[in-house]
């Protein structure tokens, strides 16, 4: 297994009560699985996501990741985790709008402190991979939203991270540019053995998961 959280806990403070956000969630993910996380707003899944590799801290519960436990890790190591292993493409976490396509693309590798040239060359790779090598000097503003959406999957996968997690990467698109993503995910799933992790309200995308998490109230669910 690669991915495994027992028992996860996460209570927020808010106005002096608390609130159950994950509520004793346990989970086993494989390499290779496209989980799909659904449930009504506010069951947890932002929170899920975000928790397990640490950006934001767990009230209680572990978490597994390639045979250690992260959970009780320092802030540094899980950010070198997260640089090394893990691919966001978060509903907050948008491309940088004054950077071109791609400088965008290319920052995962600079915060790894890799050789400029070199991560030139891997941007420059993965835009092709995602059909953009036309668009590398284009502004986020100046390309569609489902370019743009190309480009934040392009800056996840580029440091070739184990695992993707995906917060409703297609929240914003009309139907056909949702396929055109949900299928571009699929194929770096399959092609590359990327781990999926991907939160969506959509029946459609729902149905690309192979392993399938459902939550309600913080707690899972079996449909
Ligand atoms: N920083 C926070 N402080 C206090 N409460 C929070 C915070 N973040 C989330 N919550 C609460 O925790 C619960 C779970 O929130 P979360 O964002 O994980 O839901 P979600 O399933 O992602 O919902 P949506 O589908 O609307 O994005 C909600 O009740 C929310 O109000
Ligand atoms: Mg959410």
């Amino acid at each position: 297994m690669m991915l495994q959280g027992d028992k996860i806990v996460k209570q927020y403070n808010h106005k002096g009560g608390l609130i159950n956000a994950l509520d004793h969630v346990s989970f086993t993910v494989e390499k290779g699985d496209f989980v799909t996380v659904t449930g009504p707003s506010g069951s947890g899944k932002s929170t899920l996501l975000l928790s397990l590799f640490g950006l934001i801290r767990l009230s209680s519960g572990t978490v597994i990741f390639d045979g250690k436990r992260i959970d009780d890790v320092s802030d540094r190591h899980l950010t070198d985790i997260r640089k090394k292993s893990v691919g966001y493409i978060l509903q907050h976490f948008a491309l940088i709008p004054y950077l071109t396509t791609l400088q965008n693309v290319m920052m995962p590798l600079a915060l790894e402190k890799i050789p400029g040239t070199e991560q030139l060359k891997r941007a420059a790779e993965i835009l092709d991979y995602v059909g953009l090598s036309d668009r590398m000097q284009h502004l986020p503003r100046e390309l569609s939203a489902g370019q743009q959406q190309r480009v934040a999957i392009a800056r996840s996968i580029v440091h070739r991270p184990q695992i993707i997690m995906a917060d409703e990467p297609t929240g914003n698109l009309d139907p056909t540019l949702s396929l055109e993503i949900l299928e571009f995910l699929k194929k770096i799933n399959r092609e590359n053995k990327i781990t999926i992790m991907m939160v969506t309200h959509s029946p459609v995308a729902a149905e690309y998961g192979t392993m399938k998490l459902h939550l309600n109230e913080g707690k899972i669910v079996n449909l």
